[in-house]
């Protein structure tokens, strides 16, 4: 049968089978999504081999990918007792993300679905972590209000339809996630800083004002490269009075900064359109202070706030194999075997 009307086929289907590939970034993973359940989720970290150049170096990823991609995929279908054959249709993500980490993951997908005659779906990578709070929470329906926190991405997206997003808000400059990782370079923590300064600020206090002079910010428009300064001058300023650092504070108090305003601009959002379900996704969302802050948000301002387990927010396939799964429901995003990546590609 033609590989379009295979692809038709699926359309309103629960069953389909969905081998998902992900290769935007450091992390070489393929997920199997079938049934309304992930069957496995395999993922192949690069971390390690950045962590000593302090943040990842582009092209040592996509020669990483290449290496890692043919087993990270065997992988993922074993685990979910599966071959090749039993799959309806690959999801693979073509943007955004790094040109030549995105260009492994794309032309492999390509590969499969040409050899094996299946369906091609093409992902955006920000609606597949919008999607992966679909995952657990399988009555989440249109529309509703998504918070995408990464390090790539710090954007407010009302989503009429999972086929239908408007960016009301982002960022104007740093995306939160780049903030962290770079806030956590200066005060010597390892790549990728996020976790480690999640974990510090527990300990700390919110004590330094690093916003004082920070007029108030326009709806929609955030910015984090004058907080990110704003440490490192206190930091500089510190360390040539030779007097020490106080870690856990800055961290405490770097994350309080980060994380309030976007919590306030996500309820501005919801107020304004009108919106009782708020879905927060990307890396940043498995921060503690933005998930409690969040919850705490909701209660107080009447809206329900969903939030992937943490596996399912930093970046994996599971989220790419839903996506795919919620496109061949609706019939969309399939791909000719000419797709390309998109390293700029938007909502
Ligand atoms: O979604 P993701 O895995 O990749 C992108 O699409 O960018 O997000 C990675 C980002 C990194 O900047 C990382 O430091 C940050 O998410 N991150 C966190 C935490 N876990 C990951 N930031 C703050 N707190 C965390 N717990
Ligand atoms: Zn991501």
């Amino acid at each position: 049968m033609d590989v379009k009307r295979k692809f038709d086929a699926l359309r309103g289907k629960e069953d389909t089978v969905i081998l998902g590939i992900e290769s935007s970034c450091d992390e070489t993973a393929a997920a199997v999504y079938s049934g309304g359940r992930i069957l496995s989720n395999v993922i192949s970290s690069q971390i390690d081999i950045h962590r000593r150049f302090g943040g990842v170096v582009p092209e040592i990823a996509s020669r990483n990918h290449t290496l890692a991609l043919p087993a990270v995929v065997d992988e993922a279908l074993k685990e979910a007792g599966m071959t090749l054959n039993d799959v309806n249709a690959i999801g693979v993500t073509y943007g955004a993300g790094l040109i030549g980490a995105l260009l492994v993951g794309v032309s492999s997908a390509k590969a499969l679905a040409y050899a094996t005659n299946k369906p091609l779906i093409k992902v955006n990578h920000i609606e597949a972590h919008i999607c992966a709070n679909y995952i657990e929470h399988k009555d989440l329906k249109p529309p509703f209000l998504a918070l995408v926190a990464s390090g790539g991405h710090t954007s407010i997206i009302d989503v009429e339809g999972y086929n239908k997003y408007k960016l009301v808000g982002s960022t104007t400059d740093d995306a939160i996630g780049e903030a962290f990782d770079k806030v956590a370079r200066l005060i010597g923590l390892e790549y990728p800083g996020g976790p480690n300064v999640d974990r510090l600020a527990r300990l700390g206090k919110p004590v330094i004002d690093f916003c004082k002079k920070k007029k108030p910010h326009e709806f929609g428009r955030l910015s984090y490269s004058g907080l990110k300064t704003a440490v490192v001058n206190y930091v500089h300023n510190l360390r040539q009075k030779g007097e020490n650092i106080p870690v856990e504070d800055v961290c405490a108090s770097f994350t309080a900064a980060a994380v309030e305003p976007l919590i306030e601009t996500v309820v501005e959002a919801a107020r304004r359109f009108g919106h009782k379900t708020v879905v927060i996704a990307g890396g940043v969302a498995s921060n503690s202070a933005l998930r409690e802050g969040m919850k705490k948000a909701g209660e107080k301002n009447n809206f329900k706030v969903l939030m992937p387990s943490p596996v399912y927010c930093t970046d994996n396939a599971a989220m790419v194999a839903v996506r795919a799964f919620l496109s061949a429901r609706e019939g969309v995003n399939f791909a000719e075997l000419d797709l390309g990546p998109e390293s700029n590609l938007r909502i």
